[in-house]
């Protein structure tokens, strides 16, 4: 099954959220002149291209080619390269392995961690940012709630985000021979601009969920999943997106 058939548009204007905060996390990188970072889950290449701003030579990988077209035509003067978070390597080895709002998409998170623990220097840093334990807890609760309430069971087994909390992810990392230099696990509710509400986040983000449902009845199962979550994700008049962040770094020992 592809998670996801990403709308690079309405990606970068609509849901620019998402690497609007990875901006923060780039402080816990603190990438230096000379030094040499891989961007993994780069998408359309904007933290790649802040990371480059510091004087850090930067690729990017992503799993969607769309994506990695955008940031090519965008940044042409990075190297973004079409590769898979549970299957990259590279010849030469990096200061530091970079990811912001990815690893949630990625059951296969072992693999994940030993590609980047083996394309890391000695004493290279991991530093990654991602859903932690219980994020999207009211959507997804609501999505089960709806998707069982009206036949469609089986379509629950699609939901399979990764969302670890500190000692799950902590104990994956150690297990490949990283040592764990700090970790948060933190709210962050994020209010939707004007106009934008959970029907296009869970049109974004939520697709594959869907899979096999025929539109019309999409629509009216989405509809629901609006109506529900209106009492938990709505203040103001305004719709919010319960994330919870996990935010992560460690060294390769
Ligand atoms: C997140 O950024 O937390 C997220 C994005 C898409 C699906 C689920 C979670």
């Amino acid at each position: 099954m592809v998670k996801n058939d990403w709308n690079t548009e309405f990606y970068d204007e609509k849901h620019s959220y998402v690497f609007k905060f990875g901006e923060d996390v780039l402080n816990l990188l603190s990438a230096k002149p000379g030094e040499v970072i891989l961007d993994l889950g780069c998408g359309t290449g904007h933290l790649t291209k802040l990371i480059a701003r510091s004087g850090a030579v930067v690729y990017g990988i992503d799993s969607s080619i769309k994506m990695i077209g955008q940031a090519r035509l965008k940044y042409p003067d990075i190297k973004f390269e079409h590769m898979y978070a549970t299957n990259f390597t590279f010849k030469n080895k990096f200061d530091a392995v970079f990811s912001n709002a990815v690893l949630h998409w990625i059951t296969e998170k072992e693999k994940v961690a030993e590609c980047a623990y083996n394309c890391l220097k000695r004493g290279g840093r991991f530093v990654a940012e991602f859903g932690g334990k219980d994020n999207v807890k009211c959507i997804v609760t609501s999505i089960r709630k709806i998707l069982e309430g009206n036949g469609y069971s089986q379509n629950t087994e699609f939901i399979d985000w990764y969302f670890p909390s500190i000692g799950e992810y902590s104990s994956i990392l150690e297990k490949h021979g990283f040592r764990v230099t700090s970790a948060f696990h933190f709210d962050r509710d994020t209010f939707m601009d004007e106009g934008v509400d959970v029907i296009n986040w869970l049109e974004m983000f939520a697709k594959q969920i869907f899979e096999g449902i025929n539109t019309g009845k999409k629509s009216e199962l989405i509809g629901l999943i609006k109506e529900d979550l209106s009492s938990t994700n709505k203040k103001d008049g305004k719709w919010f997106i319960d994330y919870k962040r996990l935010r992560i770094a460690a060294v390769k020992e």
